[in-house]
C-alpha cells in the first residue's frame, strides 16, 4: 500500500504524462530498486557536484540524498514547471533548475559550474526524436569532466545515448545492470569519459 506522499507523486506523474506523454516517457515514477542501482553505479564522492537530469517527482533524488550526497552538492535539471514546483517543496536545499537538458552547459554555467564529475539521467531518451536525443547526448557529454561518470537508464536493449555523439565526445559506455524489479524492467547504462 502506497503512503500519502507516494500517492501524491504518482498522481502528479500521471497527470504530467497525460499532458506530455513523450516528454515524460513513463506512466509511473521509477521504483526504489532502479533508483538504488543507478546511485550505486554512479558512486558519488562526498565532494562531488552531482547533476540529475529529468528528476520528475524525485525517486533518484531521494536515493542520492540517502546515499550521502549533501543537498548543496546536488543540482536538478527539469523541463516541466509542475515537477519543478514539486521538487522544490520536497527537497529543500537542493538546487532545482527549470530548463532543457540540451542546454546543459549554459544551465550549469549559470550555476557557477563548467564540467561536473557525476551526471545521473532519468530522461526518456529513446522516446525522443533523433536530433533531440543527439543534442542532449552532446550536451551531457560536454558537461562531464574527464574521468567523470554518467549513468542513464533505458527500457530498451539498444544504447540510450547517440553512438556518434558518444564517440565524438570521448565517452565509452556499457549496459551495466538489469533491474527486473522495476515496472517496467529497466537497463542501467554506465558511461565514462576518458582522461583529457
Ligand atoms: C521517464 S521520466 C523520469 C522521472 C524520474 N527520474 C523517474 O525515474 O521517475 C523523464 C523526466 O524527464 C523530464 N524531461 C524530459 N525532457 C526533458 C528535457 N529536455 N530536459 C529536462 N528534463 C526533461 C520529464 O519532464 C520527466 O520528469
Amino acid at each position: 500500500m502506497l503512503n500519502a506522499k507516494s500517492q501524491k507523486s504518482r498522481l502528479l506523474f500521471w497527470q504530467r504524462y497525460l499532458r506530455r506523454p513523450l516528454g515524460v516517457g513513463a506512466i509511473v515514477p521509477s521504483g526504489s530498486s532502479l533508483a538504488e542501482a543507478m546511485v550505486k553505479l554512479l558512486a558519488p564522492g562526498v565532494d562531488d557536484i552531482v547533476v540529475e537530469i529529468g528528476p520528475g517527482t524525485g525517486p533518484f533524488t531521494r536515493a542520492l540524498l540517502a546515499s550521502g550526497v549533501a543537498p548543496s552538492q546536488l543540482i536538478l535539471i527539469e523541463f516541466d514547471a509542475e515537477f519543478v514546483l514539486h521538487l522544490r517543496q520536497k527537497f529543500p536545499g537542493v538546487t532545482v533548475v527549470q530548463g532543457d537538458a540540451s542546454e546543459l552547459p549554459r544551465l550549469l554555467k549559470e550555476q557557477g559550474h563548467d564540467k561536473v564529475p557525476k551526471i545521473l539521467s532519468g530522461l526518456p531518451l529513446r522516446s525522443m526524436p533523433e536530433p533531440v536525443r543527439a543534442a542532449i547526448t552532446r550536451a551531457m557529454a560536454t558537461s562531464l569532466a574527464a574521468q567523470g561518470s554518467l549513468v542513464q537508464f533505458s527500457y530498451f536493449l539498444a544504447p540510450p545515448l547517440t553512438q556518434a555523439e558518444v564517440k565524438a565526445c570521448g565517452l565509452t559506455g556499457h549496459r551495466a545492470k538489469t533491474v527486473m524489479a522495476n515496472i517496467p524492467p529497466a537497463f542501467v547504462w554506465h558511461y565514462s569519459k576518458s582522461a583529457a
